[in-house]
């Protein structure tokens, strides 16, 4: 198995990030560990099992950006993964600029995708909105580079959001049509990944309405939760979030036509590992004066010791730079092989 996902290191890590995908990343990664070590007891390899991390640093030039935030905020994120568990001595940890390899695949790929693709993709849709010919050509182009960053590494699962999905489904088209096209016979060049979205909390929205979802694009701080915001912006950020006049529901089918409410339980039963159900028995009939102290406070809890550790992690920077060369290092190896393929199959001629 080969898990491999990436983040933009725009803006602050968030809870839709957290929930949505980075929990996910973590678990699978200890999962690995687990798979691993038992292979290796039963005297297997105990290589087979490898997760691969990425900060999504070359997809954050498709929009407009400051050169400085970004450094910035690529350290930053980097400094928060591993602050959410995601271990640099297990899992291969790094940032795709320092691994050309993606970008050149995208141009490979580049020969196999289809304008009527990209055309359908709803994030370019509804990032360029009416206006797309005044959009960088990277903005479009940009799932390809995405479908570039699991193939590389012949990734078998890809764990994201609901909103990257379709993305994948593209990722795979791709590398469907590729094998089709120029794979030898019986020897693709490229594994199919399947996309693995966590059931619950796949779509975490914004604190201030909840038909949009959480993103670190939103222009209001209080739409959002970031991983790093004190106690007291937690605090204040959840009881002014948006909600209705009822009282919570005490079953789920109550939480229809109410997207506000449906998000806050969603949240509280996603960072406290209970179902809907169960939360909505303790709370059902309870105004949320009453819910949303009870929420902070276990945001407040599950934020802490992360906080704690992305502030430690921030201020050694050597070891934050340590950590992604030596990533990118082990990323390089696993990449070339596949890359090499490419080039073959398609007939380039590398002396
Ligand atoms: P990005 O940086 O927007 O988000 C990182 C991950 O967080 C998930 N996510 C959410 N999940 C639930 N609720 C939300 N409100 C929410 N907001 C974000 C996303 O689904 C994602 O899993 N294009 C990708 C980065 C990327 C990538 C890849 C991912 C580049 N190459 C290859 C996987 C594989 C992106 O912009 O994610």
């Amino acid at each position: 198995m080969r898990v491999v996902s990436g983040i933009q290191p725009t803006g602050n890590l968030h809870l839709g990030n957290y929930l949505g995908a980075i929990r996910n990343w973590v678990r699978m990664q200890d999962e690995m560990e687990d798979a691993n070590r038992a292979q290796a007891a039963a005297g297997g390899s105990a290589e087979k099992n490898q997760c691969l991390f990425f900060l999504a640093d070359l997809h954050a030039i498709s929009m407009p950006h400051v050169p400085a935030d970004l450094h910035k905020g690529t350290l930053e994120m980097a400094a928060a993964l591993v602050a959410c568990g995601i271990d640099p001595s297990k899992s291969v940890l790094f940032n795709q600029a320092q691994v050309p390899q993606h970008a050149e695949l995208q141009w490979l790929l580049g020969g196999t995708a289809r304008m009527g693709w990209l055309n359908r993709m709803t994030q370019w849709k509804d990032k360029a909105g009416k206006n797309r010919e005044g959009q960088s050509v990277a903005l479009f182009t940009y799932p390809v580079l995405q479908a570039a960053d699991v193939l590389l590494y012949q990734a078998t699962h890809v764990p994201v959001g609901e909103d990257q999905k379709q993305h994948l489904e593209l990722a795979r088209d791709i590398a469907q049509k590729f094998n089709n096209d120029f794979a030898s016979e019986d020897v693709p060049v490229f594994t199919l990944p399947d996309p693995i979205v966590p059931p619950q909390a796949a779509r975490i929205m914004s604190l201030r309405d909840g038909m949009a979802k959480m993103s670190k694009s939103d222009p209001s701080e209080m739409s959002r939760i970031n991983l790093a915001d004190d106690p007291d912006t937690v605090m204040k950020k959840v009881k002014k979030a948006k909600t209705d006049p009822e009282p919570l529901p005490s079953e789920e089918a109550g939480l229809a036509g109410r997207p506000e409410a449906l998000n806050l339980v969603t949240i509280y039963a996603a960072l406290t590992d209970r179902s809907m159900a169960d939360v909505l028995g303790e709370y059902g009939g309870e105004g949320f004066g009453k819910f949303k102290p009870a929420l902070g406070e276990v945001l407040v809890e599950s934020l802490r010791p992360i906080s704690a550790r992305f502030t430690e992690l921030l201020e050694d920077r050597e070891a934050l730079d340590a950590i992604l060369a030596r990533g990118a290092s082990r990323a390089r190896e696993i990449a070339v092989p596949t890359l090499d393929a490419t080039y073959k199959a398609l007939g380039l001629v590398r002396g």
